[in-house]
């Protein structure tokens, strides 16, 4: 089992590789992941004079979306890896925001007082952390009372096409390691009342869960497969070593499945996420 720095070590050496892929495909990350993104946002109530967090921001959102929505609050995007942060800097550049801070921190060590934000948001990034109850009692502690907490995480493979056909595509064509159920991977958090359970044992109160539908829309089976070689993370640690061949034979795997995903022209593959609100 490794130790959390060693997790931690990993991921970010993981981001780092993944970061050119979510630059280059931001435009279609940000269609797909978008519906999330608005159920945080609106479940938060952000007003003006908010002080924001974001944890495992990556690229960048939700917090350049909460950003643009409240162009007096303060926003502080935090991530593990500073590759994917440097994206996030650069696109709040691009943006024109200037009221966007970014740190690079573990959202299990946040540099921050006690009762700092009013609001948190952590999209999809629950499941990479070492050890998720410390995470939450780190995020809990860096909350004003009376705030509010809005992650998401996957729920099951089956409910995921959009990813789990490509990780059954590699898995034709290579050995991956077995799942830890306590270490970082993309279905850790899919338990209903998983992430509540973590909530509640820090401390928080009013939680609630639901669900969000979201889709991956490409425009070709072959950009389907190109885009997520280049950004899911797991796969691209999978496809770190493998000969060209192999890959190729993965990718011909993966774009006949796309084919069953083909409507008015373009690739639609879908997904479910879940949301979970808490109040501090
Ligand atoms: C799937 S990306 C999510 C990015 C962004 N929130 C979004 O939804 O577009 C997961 C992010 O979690 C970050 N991450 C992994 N382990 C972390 C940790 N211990 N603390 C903070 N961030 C971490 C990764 O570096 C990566 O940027």
């Amino acid at each position: 089992m490794p130790s959390p720095d060693e997790i931690k070590e990993a991921q970010r050496a993981t981001w780092a590789k993944c970061s050119p892929g979510w630059d280059k495909w931001d435009p279609v990350i940000n269609d797909q992941l978008g519906p999330v993104g608005t159920a945080i946002i609106e479940s938060l109530g952000i007003a003006q004079d908010h002080q924001h967090l974001d944890i495992a921001s990556g690229t960048g959102e939700p917090g350049l979306t909460i950003a643009r929505l409240a162009p007096k609050a303060r926003v502080v995007l935090t991530d593990l890896a500073p590759e994917m942060l440097e994206v996030a800097a650069r696109r709040a550049d691009t943006q024109g925001l200037t009221n966007i801070e970014t740190q690079v921190c573990s959202a299990d060590d946040l540099p921050f007082d006690d009762a700092t934000f009013d609001t948190v948001s952590v999209r999809f990034g629950y499941m990479f952390f070492p050890d998720v109850a410390k995470a939450t009692a780190d995020f809990v502690r860096v909350l004003k009372p009376g705030g509010r907490v809005c992650s998401s995480v996957w729920i099951r493979p089956e409910e995921n096409p959009w990813t789990s056909i490509v990780m059954q595509a590699i898995a034709t064509e290579v050995e991956l390691a077995p799942t830890d159920p306590d270490g970082p991977s993309m279905f850790r958090c899919a338990a209903p009342g998983y992430v509540s359970a973590l909530y509640e044992s820090a401390g928080m109160h009013d939680i609630v869960e639901w669900d969000v539908d979201i889709e991956l829309v490409t425009t070709s089976p072959a950009q389907y497969w190109e885009m997520s070689s280049e950004h899911v993370s797991s796969a691209v640690v999978a496809l770190e070593h493998v000969d060209v061949p192999t890959r190729d034979r993965i990718g011909a795997t993966v774009t006949a499945s796309a084919r069953d995903y083909e409507k008015d022209g373009k690739v639609r593959i879908p997904g479910l996420a879940r949301c979970i609100l808490g109040t501090k």
